[in-house]
């Protein structure tokens, strides 16, 4: 491994780019390859093996092909699935994965009522469950699985009236439950904050974990001694399954400046 080699992140689609985001602003010199699996979204309605297929499809691309120094799976669902198996099979690199964060939720909830949203694979997960037990249990937690959201944001609508009756369905109850803290358990939702804000209101703290996996990431390069220390702004790539001028443009509304994109297939 060089400290020059670049660090892959892939994700079902562009709901990633809310990891890549706080990546780019904390590892400024850092080379980033993004792997967008558009062409096989949603993960959160697929089977175990699928994702686990995919998983390694992409982890063998971005480790042997573009000889990636490190691997953040940028998918809930994808690390709920598949990230022992992408552990087991490759025990010497350097894995990162996203998970719902109900231990850091669970400390700043004042009446320790939380609601926390994600696909349907990662809220019925045995790695979730597991979670719950280890670390929700002073508190009375409500996970509801979201079909159609990420949809949502794929399609570039972060406000529209079908976006807005979604997160009704799926938050109105948590209101009424009274949560003061809400996990975005799908890396897609950060791209809907502002619109979750809005319906959830101002009391309710929105909780999202970029920044815990990006510290988590450095700290794994720092011990390896693998930061990159070039001088110069390190370079964004993006692999797109099914690449086409839509995904394109929401991609670039979401990272907010231009990038080569090359399809993947
Ligand atoms: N962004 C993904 C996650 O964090 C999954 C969205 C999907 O493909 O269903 O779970």
């Amino acid at each position: 491994m060089n400290a020059s080699d670049p660090i892959g992140f892939f994700d079902s689609g562009w709901g990633g780019l809310s990891i890549l985001k706080t990546a780019r602003r904390m590892l400024p010199n850092e080379n980033f390859i993004y792997v967008a699996d558009c062409g096989y979204a949603p993960y959160g309605d697929r089977s175990h093996n699928f994702i686990v297929n995919r998983a390694r499809t992409i982890a063998s691309f971005l480790f042997d092909r573009t000889h990636a120094k490190a691997l953040v799976v940028a998918c809930n669902t994808a690390t709920a699935e598949a990230i022992d198996t992408l552990r087991q099979e490759r025990p010497h690199e350097i894995i990162v994965g996203i998970e719902p964060a109900i231990k850091p939720a669970v400390a700043i909830s004042k009446n320790k009522r939380i609601g926390m949203i994600a696909t349907n694979r990662t809220a019925h997960s045995e790695r979730y469950l597991k979670l719950l037990r280890r670390f929700g249990k002073e508190a009375h937690i409500l996970s509801e699985g979201c079909p159609g959201l990420m949809n949502c944001v794929e399609a570039g609508e972060f406000d529209s009236p079908k976006t807005r009756a979604l997160l009704h369905r799926f938050l109105d109850p948590m209101i009424q439950d009274e949560i003061d803290t809400l996990v975005l358990g799908c890396t897609h939702y950060p791209f809907l904050s502002e619109t979750i804000q809005s319906i959830v209101g101002p009391s309710v703290t929105i909780y999202e974990p970029s920044e815990a996996v990006c510290r988590h990431l450095k700290d794994r390069l720092q011990s390896a001694n693998a930061i990159n220390t070039q001088a110069q702004k390190g370079s964004e790539y993006f692999f797109v399954s099914g690449l086409n001028e839509q995904r394109k443009s929401v991609a670039l509304r979401l990272w907010g400046k231009t990038t080569p994109f090359e399809n993947l297939d």
